[in-house]
């Protein structure tokens, strides 16, 4: 913005996608209120919840965040929260194998029919279970790359790159 510094806020509407149990609501829980319960019960629709960070220079953004329901039921529910939305995290479980070939499905979907400048994140959870891994890092890192998305791994469980995840959509923003 020309050097000259004007804080601004923003407001995002956000959206999550995934398998059920690869920990979509474990990871809005653990940013929203820094927890982590090991009990979460199934997501039934879709939940709503809001988070604000802040930017380094003073920019402020509010994250709106629809928790989608991953269980096959929900699926046709899924454009109701996707569409319009700035930003999609497509989240899959390492250790989970069907749960990154459902991601890649969500992936299409978006591409097909999300919002044409939407910003997508790949999100490999519970990187905290190294020894049951069955995805490989890079395999995420290579099919993000090849749709144009941000990738991390992350762990709702420790809060590993929680917080990270976020603030790289931040960034990204247009
Ligand atoms: P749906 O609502 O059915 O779509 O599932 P979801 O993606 O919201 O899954 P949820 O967040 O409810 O997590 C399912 C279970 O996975 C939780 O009860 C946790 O036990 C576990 N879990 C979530 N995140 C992590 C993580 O980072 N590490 C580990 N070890 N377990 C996790
Ligand atoms: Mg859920």
């Amino acid at each position: 913005n020309g050097g000259v510094n004007d804080p601004k806020n923003l407001r995002v509407k956000l959206v999550l996608l995934g398998d059920s149990g690869v920990g979509k609501s474990c990871i809005v829980l653990r940013f929203v209120r820094g927890q982590f319960d090991p009990t979460s019960k199934v997501t039934v629709g879709a939940s709503f919840l809001s988070q604000t960070i802040a930017l380094q220079d003073s920019t402020t953004v509010k994250f709106e965040i629809w928790d989608t329901a991953g269980q096959e039921r929900y699926a046709a529910l899924a454009p109701l929260y996707y569409r319009g939305a700035a930003v999609a995290v497509v989240v899959y479980d390492i250790t989970s194998p069907e749960s990154f070939s459902k991601a890649q499905y969500w992936v299409k979907e978006l591409q097909k029919h999300g919002s044409p400048d939407i910003v997508m994140a790949l999100v490999g959870n519970k990187a905290d279970l190294q020894e049951k891994r069955e995805v490989p890092v890079q395999d995420g890192i290579d099919y993000a790359e090849r749709n144009g998305m941000f990738f991390i791994e992350t762990s709702a469980k420790t809060a590993d790159n929680i917080n990270q995840l976020f603030e790289e959509i931040a960034k990204r923003l247009p």
